[in-house]
């Protein structure tokens, strides 16, 4: 089975022999990619929907792969202490990730790796991460089909970062410097000239509430723009 570029990233990061648990697995491919490679000992792959997991339960038989255990679950109710030690939640919104987060604390203090990909609101899993006593151990930053994706990989531990930029971009990212995560930051920079533009003339309590918010992402920018380039 071929993984997309972003599923594989995130497939990458499981290390091997681990107990995971994918939430919101919809098509489990990479609860299948991982049992087929033999990269993890278990694997539980929960969906809120029955639709996703009949979808899972069919991608199963196709590529032969029995062993992942199957669950109608919001989140991860119904995951036991002992039964992950990786918890992975991918192409999900930020806030919903952290609410699977929150209302599980028992689960998550227990788990050895968080492998989040949020779709939106990055800058507010960093922070609560943060808030929960994880420490962001590494950052992938990917393009596919013309979409960037975040993979963040936490692990017990304290941490604080000290500028808000390292929230917004990943301070993990920033180092790291890669081309595509380069790419990303030029662009952003035409995109918030050019809102800032689309707005500049009009006079209403939005627009300058928008102004605000956009005069400090611009700060923070040209603070990560200074660190890459
Ligand atoms: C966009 S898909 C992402 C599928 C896969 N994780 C990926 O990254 O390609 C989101 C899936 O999460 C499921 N989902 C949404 N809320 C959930 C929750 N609270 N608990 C478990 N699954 C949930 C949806 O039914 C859907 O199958």
């Amino acid at each position: 089975m071929q993984l997309s570029k972003r599923l594989y990233a995130i497939a990458e990061c499981v290390p091997k022999e681990s107990k995971v648990v994918d939430v919101g697995t919809d098509h489990a491919h990479i609860p299948i990619y991982l049992m087929r490679n033999s990269r993890a000992a278990s694997c539980i792959a929960t969906d809120i929907n029955r639709g996703p997991l009949e979808k899972a339960r069919l991608n199963m038989k196709t590529y032969g792969v029995h062993t992942i255990d199957l669950r109608l679950a919001n989140g991860l109710k119904g995951i036991k202490e002992d039964e992950a030690d990786v918890i992975i939640i991918a192409g999900m919104g930020g806030y919903l990730i952290i609410d699977i987060l929150e209302n599980s604390p028992q689960i998550v203090k227990e788990v050895k790796k968080l492998i989040l990909q949020p779709q939106q609101d990055i800058p507010l899993v960093r922070k609560f991460l943060h808030t929960i006593g994880f420490k962001i151990e590494d950052e992938k930053f990917i393009e596919e089909d013309g979409k960037y994706y975040t993979i963040i990989v936490a692990a017990l531990g304290n941490e604080a970062y000290e500028k808000d930029y390292e929230y917004e971009y990943g301070k993990i990212l920033i180092h790291k410097k890669t081309e595509t995560f380069k790419e990303y930051i030029l662009r952003k920079q035409d995109k918030l000239t050019e809102i800032y533009q689309n707005i500049s003339q009009i006079d209403t309590e939005y627009t300058s509430q928008r102004k605000k918010e956009l005069e400090k992402e611009t700060r923070m920018h040209k603070e990560v723009m200074q660190c890459i380039f």
